[in-house]
């Protein structure tokens, strides 16, 4: 039997960015740095003292001056959503001051007012990796409680500035990731090897109250703002039946889905009781925080590239290769350059799943491959990129999602993960690309900046014209 591929209609097809890497711009019309300026090589590298000219990021792909052209390619690809985030140092440069930057509200009024003139939604994150700088060298990022009422500020600002031109908006980019990176989560300063498993659970905690509240003030604003959270989506599958193994599975999961529970259910999951106990963690939760989390999201959204294996047997859970969060990997899959295992099937499990425990709308806001591409010039004199790999990852698992929403899942839409290229999040490299537009920079700073539209072009404007029939 052919699936038959039915995705909703005003189903919300696009793709996504995230300031940091991708607008430049990095000192420009007042804009203080965040921790992303001091961070040239990535997770996984260590921080500078000031920016550094090998910081792929300050100059990302130039967004900042050349959205208008980037845009007319969006529009062209038929968006009808465009993610992306907002820079919080571009609107207070030191996170506390007392009044915004006027600039940097201008420069987001002109990219709304654009998306507008493409009747393309903007689907806004307010904190993608990018805490001000000066909030984490001088408060300790969100391990400080003062955190909550700077971000408060700063949603309030630009729900009401922006209250008639966005409608979608996002709180923390995969806010379960903290629990990883407490840096580019939450811009902790503290090392993570000093940092005690109670303070990161106060940090999150932190940043679970000031999401709920931005729901809470945003809804105030303007009632019909749709407001989401959004978490890092890697399904946890037992690496064997072995019911320990399955048992290691739901814990992994939990760890993941607690920051999901907390924002639809309003409180924290009863499991979690037992995490902090054989942890010896005694949180800070007043009592009104416990009335500021009751604010739920209307919707949920994650981004997805793989799923893990989990075992109880400690001598396999060290190899890590898996994926970037380690897990063992799965003998079932491949993996893309980058090693991250490659599984669509999980897509369609995950949204289940998900959907099953929530019954709340779900939107997928980032899904692609970070690959290689070779740029050359076809017969009629085109540089573009064939990049047929791409377009065979995003197809099976775009199969997945009409699969889910086969099984019955709400989906609200879909956006590709840097649907121009960009900087890596992971490793801070342009190498990596994810785009259906090729941007001509270089890891050694080189390039033109000029835009190539690549074969999957096409191919996503196809898909979004038959609203998925061509899959
Ligand atoms: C997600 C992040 O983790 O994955 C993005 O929200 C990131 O910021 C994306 O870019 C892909 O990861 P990477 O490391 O390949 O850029």
């Amino acid at each position: 039997n052919k699936l038959e591929k039915k995705f909703p209609e005003n189903f919300l097809w696009g793709g996504a960015t995230a300031a940091n890497q991708f607008e430049g711009a990095y000192n420009e019309d007042g804009k203080g740095l965040s921790i992303q300026d001091i961070y040239p090589q990535g997770i996984k590298g260590g921080r500078t003292d000031k920016p550094t000219e090998d910081n792929m990021k300050l100059v990302g792909i130039d967004f900042y001056h050349r959205y208008k052209e980037d845009i007319a390619l969006f529009a062209e690809m038929g968006f009808k959503v465009f993610r992306m985030s907002i820079a919080w140092s571009r609107i207070f440069p030191n996170g506390d001051d007392s009044k915004p930057n006027e600039k940097g509200l201008e420069f987001y009024d002109k990219v709304f007012d654009e998306l507008a003139r493409y009747d393309i939604e903007p689907l806004v994150t307010l904190s993608h990796y990018e805490t001000p700088l000066a909030l984490s060298k001088n408060y300790d990022g969100w391990k400080n409680r003062k955190l909550i009422d700077f971000f408060e500020k700063y949603a309030r600002t630009v729900f009401t500035r922006y209250k008639d031109k966005v409608k979608y908006w996002l709180t923390f980019n995969e806010i379960n990731s903290t629990l990883h990176y407490p840096y580019m989560g939450a811009g902790v300063w503290t090392p993570k090897d000093k940092l005690s498993k109670e303070d990161l659970y106060q940090t999150i905690h932190h940043k679970l109250v000031a999401s709920a509240l931005a729901v809470k003030v945003g809804h105030e604003i303007n009632p019909d703002f749709k407001i989401g959270c959004m978490i890092l989506g890697i399904p946890n599958y037992p690496l064997t039946p072995k019911p320990s193994d399955v048992i290691k599975a739901m814990q992994d999961d939990r760890q993941n889905l607690f920051f999901a529970d907390v924002h639809v259910r309003g409180e924290y999951p009863k499991y979690m009781n037992r995490v902090f106990k054989e942890n010896n963690i005694e949180l800070d939760i007043s009592t009104e925080d416990k009335e500021t989390l009751k604010y739920t999201v209307d919707f949920i959204s994650f981004s997805y590239y793989m799923s893990s294996c989990s075992t109880s047997d400690p001598k396999k859970n060290t190899q890590g290769e898996g994926n970037f969060l380690g897990g063992v990997p799965n003998p079932y899959l491949e993996a893309s350059d980058w090693g991250w295992q490659i599984d669509p099937e999980g897509l369609r499990y995950i949204l289940n799943q998900l959907y099953d425990r929530y019954q709340k709308p779900l939107f997928i806001v980032e899904n692609g491959l970070g690959a290689y591409d070779e740029l050359i010039t076809d017969e009629a004199g085109n540089k573009t990129v064939n990049d047929d790999y791409r377009i065979k990852y995003l197809n099976d698992h775009l199969v997945q999602v009409a699969e889910a929403i086969a099984d019955g899942v709400e989906l609200m839409g879909y956006t590709t993960w840097g649907c121009i290229d960009l900087v890596s999040n992971s490793t801070a490299e342009l190498r990596k690309r994810y785009g259906f537009i090729y941007v001509d920079r270089y890891d050694d700073g080189t390039g033109t900046l000029a835009r190539y539209k690549k074969k999957s072009f096409d191919w996503y404007k196809d898909v979004i014209a038959s609203n998925g029939q061509i899959l």
